[in-house]
Order: structure tokens, then C-alpha cells, then sequence
């Protein structure tokens, strides 16, 4: 049987009458740019992040974009980020004129080590700001990354934060309805960044994200710079961007919003069946760091035979992915940091060793027994 990675079709199906006059009273209205489907979605997802705000946007990279932008920092600040994440983490970063300052991540949860954090911070302190050694910038901020749908160490790092005078920022784009000690995901530090990419736990049907966020300021200005600097039409505060939602994305997002929890249980249920399967096999499988909900965007082991595997379940059908491949102080986009291979041993053995296996609400027992029927054969071929 073959198992793909994700499967959106079965899940269009059970929602399509809902979905379909949602999407039908934005044709009659032609009213396609924001507007009230847009923040209805808003005032719904803000209570799934537990925030007072929550600005609707493009995507997921012009969210992590935005809010650094919209925080002001003096431009070049350098901002710790770990590399072991998909580029738009560190591409806000740099779109809003910072340095991205990488640090290692933990082992166990691969997301931002605060041990790194705090020892670079000392290391780099000498009595007044932290300077990023590679390129001498101020360190001003933390960007925080919920790998795979589980919240980094944010209570640490809100700590950290305020003992450096850092802005910290969570990108949950991989992480909606997730929680660490209770507080949801997206409501840590002073804002945090949610993508709706199709394939996300929360997807559109397009492209979408948003930034939430406590602060009425940052929120005033996020959605300032997301209009072209306005707040109102044709007059203009600040140089901004068109990171407008479109209205079919708010009106989607407004009836999935709704089914986010059951979704996610769905998924938690799943990755708590992938454990029992696999139990024994030669695998590193996925770690819950104490009191979170981890809510399995994406499910990923580790086998230092990961390309061999890779292709052996390819031959059976089944799907994976590799969440990353390279890490991204050795691309060849961040070449000019000056990082280089070595640098950070967990996210280079994290790129070399992961594979991610078939996950999304509605995967069968069946599917997941196949998947795991094929990691058995393989590795009892060795
Ligand atoms: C961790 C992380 N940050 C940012 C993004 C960017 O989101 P988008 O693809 O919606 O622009 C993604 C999406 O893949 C992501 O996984």
C-alpha cells in the first residue's frame, strides 16, 4: 500500500460544504483583500495563541519578517537564531536588516539550546552588550524556533531575554495549538510568527501566516507595515510592504481554525502509535521536553543510515522527507556570516541523520503499521 507524506484531500472532503459557502460569500461581496472573513480569522486565532492580538498576513515569511521589522531594533543587530530551521527563519532576520548570530540546539528537542544561548551571551558580554563574534554586530534579540510542532525552551529564554535586555521572538509557523507549561505556543516573548503553507497543521488554501502578539504597539505597527505603512488609505507613516491576507484565505482559515484541537489530538494520537510500532528498532525517535504539547507538525527519527533507508522506502511507496538537509550556517546564502562546517555539531548531525516519516490527522493504523512494516525490513536486512 503506498502511504503518502500528507494527504489534504481527505481532510477538503470533510469540511467541503463549510468551506464552499464561506468561499461563495467572498464572490458575492468582491470584497477580496482582508476584510471581515480576514478578521474573524483574526479574533478565532488569537484565541488559539492566547494573545490580545493576532495580524493576518501573506505568509509565514513575511510574519517572521514583520515582526522583527515592526520591533524597531537599531539596524544590524545581530539576533541569535539556531540554524537548524527552514530558511525564512534567518530570512526575516536579514530582510529586516539584522544578522542572524546562529547558535547550537539540544539534542534531545533540536530546538535553541538556552545553555548555548546563555554561555555565548557571557562569553560575549565583557560588561556591556553582547557582541557577535563573527561579525562584531550588538546582539539584541532571540529568535526561538518550535521545530516539528514543539515549543522550544521559551520559559529559559524569556528569562535569558530579560537578564540580557534581548527582544525575543517565536517563530511557531511549524507549531499552532502547541503549548509548553500551559501557555500556547505563539504567546512567548514579545511575538511570535504562525505560517498557514497548505501543508501546515493550520493550511490554507494559498498562501497565509500571521504575527501575535501582547504588545498594542508592535501590534499597531504590524499591521501598519503589512498595508503599505498606513493606517489609513493613501496615507502613508513608514515605508512598509504589501503583506495583505486575501479574503479566501481568511474565509478557509476561519472554518479550520475551528478544528485545530481535534486535528492536532489526531496527530498526537498517531505519533503515540509511530512509538509503540517502532519500539526497538535501531531509531532515535522524537523527545517531549517535560510539560508540552508537542503537536507533530512533522515526524522525524534519526539513523545514521538515513539516505540508505530513504531509498529503501521509497521503493516500497512509501513517502519521507528530510527536514533539513543542510543546515544554514553552511549555505551558501548565510556563506558571508563566515560559519563553516563543524560549527554546530547537533544541527549538522540533526541534517545528516533525520528522516521524517508519513503524518497528518487522518493517517490510518494501517498506513502507519505499513510504514513501520517497511523500517522493520530494512533494518533486518542489515
Ligand atoms: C520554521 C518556519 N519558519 C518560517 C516558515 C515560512 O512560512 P511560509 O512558507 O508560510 O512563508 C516556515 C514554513 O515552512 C517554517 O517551517
Amino acid at each position: 500500500m503506498p502511504v503518502p507524506f500528507l494527504d489534504l484531500k481527505i481532510q477538503y472532503r470533510q469540511i467541503r460544504e463549510e468551506i464552499e459557502k464561506e468561499l461563495a460569500e467572498v464572490l458575492e461581496t468582491c470584497n477580496y483583500v482582508l476584510g471581515p472573513k480576514v478578521a474573524a480569522f483574526e479574533d478565532r486565532f488569537a484565541g488559539i495563541a492566547g494573545t490580545r492580538h493576532c495580524i493576518a498576513v501573506s505568509s509565514g515569511t513575511a510574519a517572521v519578517h514583520l515582526m522583527i521589522w515592526a520591533s524597531d531594533l537599531p539596524s544590524g543587530s545581530g539576533i541569535i537564531v539556531p540554524p537548524n530551521t527552514f530558511t525564512a527563519s534567518a530570512e526575516g532576520i536579514v530582510l529586516a536588516g539584522h544578522i542572524p548570530v546562529f547558535v547550537d540546539v539540544e539534542r534531545s528537542t533540536l530546538n535553541l539550546s538556552p545553555q548555548r544561548v546563555e554561555e555565548l551571551l557571557r562569553s560575549a558580554s565583557a560588561g556591556g552588550r553582547p557582541l557577535d563574534p563573527k561579525t562584531g554586530a550588538e546582539i539584541r534579540g532571540i529568535l526561538a524556533v518550535d521545530l516539528y510542532g514543539q515549543p522550544a525552551a521559551l520559559p529559559e529564554l524569556e528569562r535569558i531575554a530579560r537578564e540580557y535586555d534581548l527582544v525575543l521572538f517565536e517563530d511557531a509557523c511549524q507549531a499552532h495549538d502547541a503549548s509548553r507549561d500551559g501557555r500556547p505556543a505563539g504567546s512567548f516573548g514579545d511575538a511570535a510568527a504562525f505560517s498557514f503553507y497548505p501543508g501546515k497543521n493550520l493550511g490554507a488554501f494559498g498562501e497565509g501566516g500571521a504575527v501575535t502578539t501582547d504588545s498594542d504597539e508592535l501590534a499597531a505597527r504590524v499591521r501598519s507595515l503589512r498595508d503599505h505603512g498606513s493606517r489609513e488609505k493613501y496615507y502613508y507613516e513608514f515605508i512598509g510592504h504589501n503583506y495583505r491576507m486575501t479574503a479566501f484565505q481568511g474565509a478557509v482559515l476561519g472554518v479550520k481554525v475551528k478544528y485545530i484541537t481535534t486535528w492536532n489530538d489526531r496527530r498526537i494520537a498517531a505519533a503515540g502509535l509511530y512509538r509503540e510500532l517502532l519500539d526497538g528498532l535501531p531509531l532515535t525517535l522524537p523527545v517531549e521536553a517535560g510539560d508540552v504539547r508537542h503537536v507533530y507538525h512533522l515526524y522525524a527519527v534519526h539513523t545514521p543510515e538515513r539516505d540508505e533507508l530513504q531509498k529503501h522506502l521509497g521503493e516500497l511507496n512509501i513517502a519521507s522527507g528530510l527536514h533539513y538537509p543542510l543546515p544554514l550556517h553552511v549555505q551558501k546564502a548565510y556563506s558571508h556570516l563566515g560559519y563553516g562546517k563543524g560549527d554546530f555539531p547537533i544541527s549538522e548531525w540533526n541534517s545528516s541523520c533525520n528522516i521524517t516519516l508519513p503524518m497528518f490527522p487522518d493517517i490510518t493504523k494501517e498506513q502507519q503499521e505499513t510504514v513501520a512494516e517497511g523500517l522493520k525490513a530494512f533494518f533486518a536486512g542489515r
